[in-house]
This record gives C-alpha cells, structure tokens and sequence, in this order.
C-alpha cells in the first residue's frame, strides 16, 4: 500500500544531520528547529501563520478553539472523514452537525449543507468545516458563497492536502484557518505524529500559539485552560527537510495517478459513475482544483471481495471509511441514523483506495490494475 523505506533511502543522510543538529542544540520541544519549519511552511502555502503542533487531531482542535469555536456553537462537517474531524468539533465543546457528500468527489457537497443551514439545525451554526478528502480541495467557490451569504466561518481540515490547490490558492490559506496532519503516512509526514495549524488571521493564530501551551502567554501565567500540543524539536527538523521535496513528490504522486487511468482505460474497466456497474469509476479531479493524490480511491461493486482477492495476491488496498462517522458508536448521540447520508454510506461500501506514493513504479502499477481485471472479468 505504501512503502516509506523507498522515500527514507535518498534522505537518510539529511534527515540523521538534520536530528543530529536537534541532539546538538539539545532542542526537543518547540525551539529553532520547530520555528524555522513554521517560518518555511508560511512562506510555502503564502499563508502569515503557521503553528507546528503535535498532531492533526491537535491541529483540528486548536483551529476550532483559535477561531472562537465553543460551547454553544453548531459546526457543518462531513459524515465521511477520518474521525478526528467531528471528535474535534465536540471536544472543542461545540455541537456537530453533519450534511452528505458529493458521490464524485466524495467531499462534502455544497448544496446538502446549504439545505442544512436553511433548516432547524442551521440555527447556531457558526462555522463550515469541509475536508478536502484524499487530497483534494473541496469546492471552495461554493463554500465561500455560503460563508457570505449565511455569514459563517469556514475552517479546512487539510490533513490529507498539503500542496492541493482551489483555483491557484493553496489548501490552508482558502479560509479562516485551517489544520494539517504530518501522520506518517500523509504526503507530507513526520517519523511520528505532527500537525500544523494554518491562518492569516493574527488574532487566531495568537490564540492558537497560547492554547498549544496550556494557555500560557507568560511562562506559568494561565489565561485560559489549553492542553499540551507542543511539536517537538525532531519532528520540525524532519518536515523541514521533507518539505523542500514535497512539490517533487506531489508531481510525482500526479504521475502515478494518470498512469492509473491510462491502465484502467486501456483495460476496459473504466466507467463514467458516479456509481459503478460492472467495471470502476475512477476518481475525478474537478476542474480549478489541484489535486495532490493523497489517496487513489476507485469505486466498485463487490469491494469487499476485491480486496480480499488483491490481498491473496499480497497487493495492499485500503478503505478509507469503512463506517461513516454518523454510524459510529461513539456519536451516536448526534442523533442520526442509518439512512441519515445516503451517498457517504453508499461510498462506505464501495470505495477502495490503491496503493499510491511518488516512488511507486508503473510495473507495479501494471500488476495491480491486471489483479483487478482478474478479478472482475
Ligand atoms: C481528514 C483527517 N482529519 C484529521 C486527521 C487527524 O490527524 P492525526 O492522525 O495527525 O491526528 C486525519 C489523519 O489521520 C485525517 O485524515
């Protein structure tokens, strides 16, 4: 699915002088070698702030407290995102309120929110928290329409999209603020977990600096209750040297995926979707947006099956999400059921993603789509 050695090889000798400069300085949390990967991280995304913080998790939460988000407050996300994207919301003590996706993009869809925002449970809404899901930016022109004309605030969870772009403006400065993850497996990873919080507010990322230190402004003066999600000094000195090659392997990650549906296409297995009938619906990437190919998720009937076929095989193959987050145990209590978001429990079922890093080879890429053509003729 994901092989981390082949990106570790080149950069062995530049990741261990750039530790070593950490163990020198002796600098293991926050510190020079977190500030100066903020600084390059900024200036990267054409964003003012930049907060390294200890995972995306973290970064969701202080987006949300940065921007004022609390108790007494309803926020708009996706019923189809990794977890941290609605335990966030609530852990930040506001109430979450879901909408359905777009069966193509699978991000969350413009016009289900709007219809929420003009109902009962728009009462209270403070802000829209779409995620730009398998690295690809969620319609942003539609949202920022929303944001003015429902008078919101929009905040990106970004962790799955360093380098996407909406219209030539980078993931992470589309909006008020936004969060990333450097979780290991992510385009942009650490050797553990990091994240970062982005804005070009000077007041959100203040507030966002102050709640990463148990709410210190002065050493042990506490304004308000913050928690610790400090980045440590070995995790920037990494995503500083990882981060003057990720354009490289975004390019690199494109490539792998256009070589993805010239196999399809050429084995005959493409279909138009945006469900599939007896081949794959390939992923689409909407026109304006940049995608960054996090993830290569295809859509097809029998999935289950399909994985288990490639994994006999030994071909890795993922299902990012397998249990859409209104059906989870743990938020139940948002009071939704099943049936509650047709298309995100319709792509829980059939969504694959294959296996997709910049070093991967087109010899292995040939193995995998002629698995699948096995599989399916
Ligand atoms: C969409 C999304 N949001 C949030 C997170 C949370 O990031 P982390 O695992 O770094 O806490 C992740 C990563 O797992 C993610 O994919």
């Amino acid at each position: 699915m994901l092989d981390l050695k082949r990106q570790y090889a080149p950069l062995h000798r530049e990741l261990l002088e750039a530790l070593d400069r950490v163990l020198e300085k002796q600098q293991f949390i926050l510190g020079e070698p977190v500030a100066a990967f903020e600084r390059a991280a900024a200036a990267q995304l054409g964003v003012a702030h930049a907060i390294g913080c200890s995972s995306g998790t973290d970064a969701l939460w202080l987006a949300l407290a940065g921007a004022g988000i609390g108790a007494g407050d309803a926020v708009v996300t996706t019923p189809f995102s990794f977890f941290a994207s609605v335990s966030s919301i609530l852990r930040a003590g506001a109430t979450a309120v879901l909408a359905d996706i777009d069966p193509v993009t699978f991000n969350l869809d413009p016009a289900a929110v709007e219809t929420v925002l003009q109902g009962p449970q728009g009462q209270g809404v403070k802000a829209i928290l779409p995620v730009h899901l398998y690295g690809q930016c969620t319609d942003w022109t539609a949202f920022t329409r929303l944001e003015k004309t429902f008078g919101l605030k929009l905040i990106e969870d970004a962790a799955q999209a360093w380098g996407a772009e909406w219209q030539g403006v980078k993931a992470g400065g589309l909006s008020d603020v936004a969060a990333f993850s450097f979780y290991p497996t992510k385009n942009l990873s650490a050797a553990g977990d990091a994240g970062m919080v982005t804005t070009n507010s000077d007041e959100v990322a203040e507030r966002a600096r102050m709640l990463r230190q148990h709410g210190m402004r002065r050493r042990y003066y506490h304004d308000e209750i913050g928690w610790n999600a400090r980045m440590d000094g070995f995790q920037g000195a990494i995503l500083s040297v990882k981060l003057k090659y990720i354009d490289g392997w975004n390019h690199a990650r494109r490539t792998v995926a256009k070589r993805y549906h010239a196999l399809f296409h050429a084995a005959g297995l493409a279909e138009a979707g945006p469900y599939p009938m007896h081949g794959v619906v390939l992923p689409h990437e909407v026109p304006g947006s940049h995608h960054v190919w996090h993830q290569y998720v295809i859509r097809t009937n029998r999935r289950n099956q399909l994985r288990e076929f490639l994994a006999a095989r030994k071909i890795g193959s993922e299902i990012y999400y397998p249990v859409p987050l209104h059906m989870q145990d743990a938020l139940k209590s948002l009071g939704y059921i099943e049936g509650s978001f047709p298309e995100a429990e319709r792509a829980a079922r059939e969504v694959l993603a294959l296996p997709i890093f910049p070093e991967l080879r087109e010899d292995e890429q040939q193995t995998v789509v002629a698995a699948i053509t096995d599989f399916l003729s």
